[in-house]
């Protein structure tokens, strides 16, 4: 079946007993046993190991990454941490993305090193310095592309052929694009991450994650430091994100539409100094971003001219876009990367990287685009 066929179907169908169109909130902690000779024969035991209406999205996401497995999370960063904690023990480096969602790198940097775990972090848009990166010890590569806030790529299927060299897993933060328009396993990663929260979701209802392997071996980890965790998604959560999933493209569609018509419209206004859109032919990896991907997204930023000062006063005098974290929802969001999303990064690293202090993250959503740009210049001109 065709990607927008599985949106709506995957994972789910009438239920058996009363014809339920989608699969009802299995709200039940534990399931009862026939015998203690035919223990699980349902599937289910207790909720923290599986629920059915987690399990329909499992399924569903499954399905439209072109996996062997899915595994959901209570949130985004629940999900990442079992991909770490699956793959790495003491002793053991990571290669993660220099530029990451703010959560990655604080737990990297300061949960999972107490632990012995070594991590570094390096510009994976430059395959040479992901292979300079590598050490004996090295057992995963972490990217994320496009990365949060700046937007940098990683060339999934040039890191996916170095991790298959060396035998050791790459695993794909996708929560910007989707599967509706990037399929890290079809590239040659080996696990696909989401917040779901996000696009997912995309009516700012949940937080939720996912995690989506090609291999067998590796969703059965995954799963296994998930039960041991005790951070499975909840079913009320899986339900909504179900709702969520049956429009993601369609949703992204035209988010991205709407992305374009604003990047376009930033690019012209005399206050604007720099803007940063993957759809735009002004950005630097654009046939990257062409060569990967089905489409460009709905993420951008930009910064105004007069520094923080200016930007601040921007996003303060924004009337429609909501000031706020959290991106992907129908609800258009502006976020001050360097004091929400990033704040623990040190301020030089951020610097480095390119998350400078006057950096404005957009995230288009449904709304008319001509309204969210009519918002913009009213802010910009008042600058
Ligand atoms: C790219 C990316 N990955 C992971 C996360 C973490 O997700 P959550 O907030 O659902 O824990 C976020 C959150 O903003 C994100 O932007």
């Amino acid at each position: 079946m065709k990607f927008k066929t599985r949106e709506v179907h995957a994972g789910v169908s009438p239920d058996p007993v009363t014809g339920a169109i989608l699969t009802p909130i299995y709200q039940s902690t534990t399931y009862v046993q026939e015998s203690v000779e035919s223990y699980m024969s349902k599937g289910y035991s207790y909720s923290r190991s599986g629920n059915p209406t987690v399990s329909a999205l499992e399924e569903r996401i499954r399905s439209l990454e072109g996996g062997a497995g899915c595994a959901c999370f209570g949130t985004g960063m629940a999900a990442t941490t079992a991909v770490m904690m699956a793959l790495l023990n003491a002793g053991e480096h990571a290669v993660v993305s220099d530029v990451v969602y703010g959560g990655t790198h604080r737990l990297s940097t300061r949960v999972l090193n107490r632990f012995g775990i070594e991590f570094s972090f390096v510009d994976t848009s430059r395959p040479d310095t992901v292979r300079a990166a590598l050490r004996d010890n090295t057992r995963l590569l972490f990217t994320e592309t496009p990365a949060n806030p700046t937007l940098k790529l990683t060339d999934i299927a040039a890191v996916s052929g170095i991790a298959r060299e060396r035998e050791i897993p790459h695993a794909v933060d996708n929560t910007f694009l989707t599967p509706a328009y990037q399929r890290p396993l079809e590239l040659g990663a080996d696990l696909s991450v989401h917040s779901t929260t996000k696009y997912m979701d995309g009516h700012n209802q949940t937080v939720g994650g996912a995690v989506v392997a090609a291999s067998r071996e590796h969703d059965e980890a995954i799963k296994f430091v998930r039960n041991c965790l005790g951070s499975n998604m909840s079913p009320m959560v899986a339900f909504l994100t179900l709702q969520g999933c049956k429009t993601l493209s369609t949703r992204l569609d035209a988010q991205s539409a709407g992305a374009l018509e604003v990047a376009s419209f930033l690019e012209t206004h005399p206050m604007v100094e720099a803007v940063c859109y993957p759809g735009l032919d002004s950005f630097p990896q654009r046939d990257l971003a062409d060569g990967q991907a089905s489409g460009h997204g709905a993420m951008l930023w930009f910064e105004v001219k007069g520094g923080v000062e200016s930007g601040r006063r921007l996003m303060n005098t924004l009337e429609l876009w909501s000031l706020a974290e959290n991106l992907g929802s129908v609800e258009s969001l502006v976020t001050h990367s360097v004091t929400m999303t990033h704040a623990d990064m040190a301020p030089e690293e951020r610097q480095r990287v390119g998350i400078t202090d006057g950096l404005v993250r957009l995230s288009v959503g449904l709304e008319d685009p001509e309204d969210l740009i009519a918002d913009l210049r009213q802010a910009l001109d008042r600058l």
